[in-house]
């Protein structure tokens, strides 16, 4: 096979390369897996209606977030464990996103410490934006250590992943038998604090049920760094999360991974957009494959949009060549959508771009 020409065709790739049980982790969501294919064929039910003779001039696709500058209103979105897709891991995901002017979500369940993602980001460009997400954990005082790690390391944002009051139940992982991370790869950000020999023990995240906006109140109680809200379909939680202070909030549903049925993340923007109101940025992942997707997201109410897998296939794919190629890809396919579309920014995707039902 050529050179992958879209993010499709990055995910063969990735399937040729990878371990065929590390690959079902990546590709793979809740039980019947319904979430997971209504994400990118809600993309496809919906038609955009260009504007024609604006004069609207190439695109610029730049955009403010929480402060930050970003190259365009694509982000990463927080994936687990990059070392099953590449040796270099995070290091070379963030090293890919940096040079592209993207803002990278690093997770929590990263395979390398946050601190050293920091510091390539940081090699790579002079001003890289990275966010940090969390699983609050029960634990108040691990949770804090993490949150320091998270500061020190200059991360300008907390994403705070409410969806994962349990873990969705996987039958591809049950059924591969893939439950451990193999010898040698860990949870760098999940050891106990004061290890810095890397000698010891790496704890498992923990995922309650008892989790509630009170956490969110007590996260608010002992960081300034702007919250994020991410896992929000319902627009009374929208609302909710803007009166408890959030930052900006994420409609997501966990890329299928969380609560099997639950509707596609595209088909919920618009009903958390309105009930936000413009108060703080909403953005939305779940589906997105192609610049058309990112300006159908736009265009229904999100300020931006991220993406979880099609990062990963690149990874697989190529490291950080890979990770650089996919988002280059998905650049020039917002770029040439916009200006099929008459807009000269992100901004200008309004409503009126998109038809409800099929082309
Ligand atoms: C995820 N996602 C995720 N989200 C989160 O908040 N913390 C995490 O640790 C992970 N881990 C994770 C691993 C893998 C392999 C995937 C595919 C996804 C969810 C992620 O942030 C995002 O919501 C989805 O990936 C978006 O959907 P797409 O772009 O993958 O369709």
């Amino acid at each position: 096979m050529g050179a992958p020409v879209n993010v499709r065709e990055f995910e063969d790739l990735a399937r040729e390369r990878l371990d065929p049980v590390h690959y079902d982790y990546f590709a793979s969501g809740a039980q019947d897996e319904v979430t997971v294919r209504a994400n990118e064929a809600a993309f496809a039910r919906l038609a955009l209606v260009p504007r024609v003779l604006r004069g609207a001039g190439p695109p610029r696709l730049g955009v403010a977030l929480l402060g930050g500058e970003a190259s365009m209103p694509v982000l990463l979105a927080p994936t687990a464990f990059h070392r099953l897709a590449h040796p270099d891991g995070e290091r070379a995901t963030a090293r890919a996103a940096a040079k592209a002017g993207v803002i990278m979500i690093a997770a929590m369940l990263s395979t390398v410490a946050i601190e050293e993602v920091a510091a390539e980001a940081r090699k790579a460009a002079p001003d890289p934006v990275l966010w940090f997400q969390l699983y609050p954990q029960p634990d108040t005082a691990f949770m804090e250590a993490v949150v320091r790690r998270a500061e020190s390391a200059g991360c300008r944002a907390l994403v705070v992943t409410a969806d994962s009051p349990a873990l969705g139940r996987n039958e591809r992982g049950d059924r591969n038998g893939f439950h451990d991370l193999p010898p040698g790869v860990r949870c760098e950000n999940l050891r106990e604090p004061g290890d810095p020999a890397r000698t010891g023990h790496v704890r498992q995240v923990v995922l309650t049920p008892e989790l509630s906006w009170d956490d969110l109140d007590r996260l608010r109680g002992i960081t300034d760094l702007p919250i994020i809200v991410k896992g929000v379909l319902h627009p009374d939680d929208a609302r909710l999360a803007v009166e408890r202070g959030a930052d900006a909030v994420i409609v997501s549903n966990h890329g299928g991974r969380q609560l099997d049925t639950a509707p596609a993340s595209i088909t919920r923007l618009p009903l958390v957009a309105d009930a936000v109101a413009g108060r703080v940025p909403v953005l939305l992942d779940g589906g997105v494959r192609r610049g058309t997707d990112v300006v159908k997201a736009l265009a229904l109410g999100a300020d931006a949009v991220a993406i979880g897998r099609p990062a990963l296939w690149g990874l697989a794919a190529a490291g950080e060549d890979g990770v650089a190629d996919v988002l280059g890809l998905l650049r020039r396919e917002l770029d040439n959508a916009l200006t099929l579309c008459g807009c000269a920014t992100p901004g200008e995707a309004g409503r009126g771009l998109v038809q409800e039902g099929p082309c």
